[in-house]
């Protein structure tokens, strides 16, 4: 077993939408995506430990960027824009899709994807249709229950439960997380490590 990641520098690279603007593929890099608001942000904060190396948002659905971090000057992390916010009009949908989908698949340096989901609700359909297709596209990938501190322990035990079946997984491979208490930070971080200690 490798030692757990430990992140001792972070900064903001740049935001890009196409791929001619994304940075060089010189480092490896972890993607973060889910739903508008689930709190991916928020889990990346917690991760770096700075609260606001990536912002929050109060209003749902604003980052129509790929964001990227540089971390230990050794590897990006990408904030990727949320899905599904329905007050978002339909051509920025699709403009999701577009941006979403070329860097998913052109991106070389990949190594990984982190698929946050809310621990309250069962995948929706948005949560699948992209959990399916980086699957079926053989890219690596974790999933994320996060919120965890809003609801109790009993409920997270059988959420996790339904949500591995829901995605077709040993309930094992989901991490449980909060940014707020941190729970499953040292588990994730563990994760990546895998894919950046990687050839
Ligand atoms: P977009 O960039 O708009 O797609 O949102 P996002 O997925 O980056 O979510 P963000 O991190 O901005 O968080 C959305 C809201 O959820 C904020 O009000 C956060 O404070 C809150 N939040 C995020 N993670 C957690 C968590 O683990 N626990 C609790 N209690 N609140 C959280
Ligand atoms: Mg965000």
């Amino acid at each position: 077993m490798s030692e757990t990641l430990n992140i001792r520098a972070a900064e903001f690279v740049k935001s890009a939408v196409r791929p001619q603007h994304y940075p060089p593929e010189e480092l490896p890099e972890v993607a973060f995506a889910g739903r508008s608001n689930v709190g991916k942000s928020s889990l990346i904060n917690c991760l770096v430990q700075r609260k606001k190396l990536v912002r929050v948002s109060q209003t749902p659905g604003l980052t129509q960027t790929l964001n990227f971090f540089l971390i230990n000057g050794s590897f990006h992390l990408v904030d990727l824009p949320g899905y599904g916010y329905a007050k978002v009009p339909v051509s920025v949908q699709s403009q999701w899709g577009t941006m979403v989908e070329s860097y998913l698949t052109t991106r070389r340096t990949l190594r990984g994807m982190v698929h946050i989901m809310d621990v309250r609700h069962p995948p929706t359909p948005d949560d699948l249709q992209l959990w399916h297709w980086i699957r079926d596209r053989g890219i690596p990938v974790v999933p994320v229950l996060t919120k965890a501190d809003k609801i109790s322990t009993n409920k997270r035990a059988s959420h996790r439960v339904q949500a591995a079946a829901s995605l077709s997984i040993d309930p094992a491979e989901i991490v449980m997380f909060s940014s707020t208490t941190r729970m499953g930070r040292e588990e994730l971080l563990a994760r990546l490590q895998e894919w950046l200690a990687g050839p």
